[in-house]
């Protein structure tokens, strides 16, 4: 699905001078090395050694294999032409504990990598939380305990001042609300756990950690340094304009979306979330005075992931999605004070990871954050899982995923032409990777990965996506 028709599209879609034409990746997803320079392990390796957690038994160890082949990597998207990369810092790997001074070789590996992008011309944004919390501070109430909060924002100053001279644009966390209640509501991401309490806990001591982080990063990064965060705010739409399907999108929209934006960008937790989870939590207690003026310390630039917008009605009005989520399963609902809404596929056009295409979720969410909160924007992530395969002469053709991507583009460009500030794009994924419960069958990658030689082939969306940054746009 197009938001333009192909016939009425103009020549050229404007993409801003600067724009950010980029890639994303995150650590556990790619480096391996689990165990190399002092790195201890994180919740996603615990819970991927956990007999039953991701499919196949599949975990992190080696992955891509990048920690010992960015130098590669880096060159492959030089050949590619990208102007910027995301990547994350795995925290486990600088500060093994959780807390105290930095490992050396830890912060080597991070040195050298961002040295090979800058050589290469490729501007690094730097990820500092996606998702690999140490085992230690979870051991020690992990983010349901207040104090990680303060454990995150102490990392975050110590890696500021250690990799501030060379990454210009640092984001805080990566979908807070996967971490929260896919790790702590549903248990289908680590740490496993089925809390709702704990995971709305979790919400709170994100923001709070987020807004620790921007105090702290302020005061270690140059005035040039721009911080954000990347949310993965959901499109959600009620199924019909009836008032209970519409009741159904304001309680998702509230502990799917505003749960993260009114405390970062108002300060303040809305007040029809608050009711929704009364029976659950005592958020008196939890929000401690002070707290709303440090989870809402000013951003430069808001970052949106978008894969696929999310259709819901009351429960009377329909199915019930078995990946409803769109990660898997857990055991209990991800969805803390709106467990019985029902999920309906917007279309029959999907992904391999089922979810739908449509890209006016996209286009739509950019230009309603734009209108709501006025600040710059970056697509942190968007892309397409599908069945992947390669061909006898060694190339791997993936058209659906070209379509997907340049439409996507499309809709940014619309957003665009609509007002709203996008700085950059970053496509997930640069290349295959460890896709979370669902191990290494699900490929997102522009470039190929052989698991078994870890040989990397563009795919042709790979070179689509180059050309059109050659070209500096869409035709
Ligand atoms: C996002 C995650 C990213 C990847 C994509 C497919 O939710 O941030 O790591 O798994 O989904």
């Amino acid at each position: 699905m197009t938001t333009v028709p192909s016939d009425n599209r103009p020549a050229r879609r404007p993409f801003p001078s600067g724009f950010a034409w980029g890639a994303a990746t995150a650590a556990y997803q790619i480096e391996g090395a689990t165990t190399e320079g002092g790195r201890t392990p994180s919740i996603w390796d615990t819970f991927s050694h956990t007999p039953g957690r991701t499919e196949n038994g599949d975990t992190g160890d080696t992955a891509v294999d990048h920690y010992h082949r960015f130098r590669e990597d880096v060159r492959l998207m030089a050949d590619l032409g990208l102007t910027a990369y995301r990547f994350s810092i795995a925290w486990p790997r600088i500060q093994p504990t959780g807390r105290g001074p930095l490992s050396q070789p830890g912060l080597d590996f991070y040195r050298a990598l961002t040295d090979e992008l800058l050589e290469h011309g490729i501007t690094p944004a730097a990820t500092l939380y996606h998702w690999d919390l140490p085992q230690e501070l979870e051991d020690a109430g992990g983010w349901p305990a207040r104090d990680t909060a303060y454990r995150f924002a102490e990392y975050a100053a110590l890696t500021a001042e250690a990799l501030g001279d060379r990454v210009p644009t640092w984001i805080t966390l990566n979908e807070p609300w996967c971490s929260a209640f896919m790790g702590y509501a549903a248990g289908a991401h680590a740490p496993g756990r089925t809390d709702a309490a704990d995971a709305l806990r979790a919400a709170h001591h994100l923001n709070l950690g987020h807004g620790l982080a921007v105090g702290a990063l302020r005061a270690a990064l140059p005035a040039s340094a721009r911080l954000s965060v990347s949310l993965n705010l959901h499109a959600v739409r009620p199924r019909s304009d009836r008032p209970e399907d519409r009741e159904a999108a304001r309680r998702i929209d509230a502990v799917g979306n505003r749960i993260f934006t009114s405390p970062m960008l108002k300060g303040r937790y809305d007040d029809d979330l608050l009711k929704d989870t009364a029976h659950l939590v005592d958020w008196d207690t939890l929000v401690h005075d002070g707290d709303l003026a440090e989870t809402s310390r000013p951003i430069d630039l808001l970052g949106l992931n978008y894969y696929a917008p999310t259709v819901v009605s009351s429960p009377a009005n329909g199915e019930r999605l078995p990946r409803e989520d769109g990660h898997g399963t857990g055991s209990h609902s991800v969805w803390p004070g709106a467990e019985d809404v029902a999920f309906h596929r917007a279309n029959e056009d999907v992904t391999a990871m089922g979810w739908p295409i449509d890209p006016t979720g996209l286009s739509d969410t950019l230009t309603a954050l734009h209108h709501e909160f006025g600040l710059p924007l970056l697509v942190t992530e968007n892309g397409a899982a599908f069945d992947d395969t390669v061909s006898p002469d060694g190339t791997v053709h993936d058209p659906e995923r070209t379509a997907y991507v340049r439409d996507h583009l499309e809709a940014v460009a619309d957003a665009i032409a609509a007002g709203a500030d996008v700085r950059g794009y970053y496509l997930w994924s640069l290349m295959d990777n460890f896709e979370w419960g669902y191990g290494y069958s699900k490929r997102f990658g522009i470039v190929h990965i052989d698991y078994a030689t870890q040989k990397r082939t563009p795919k042709s969306s790979a070179h689509w996506y180059s050309e059109a940054i050659r070209r500096g746009g869409l035709d």
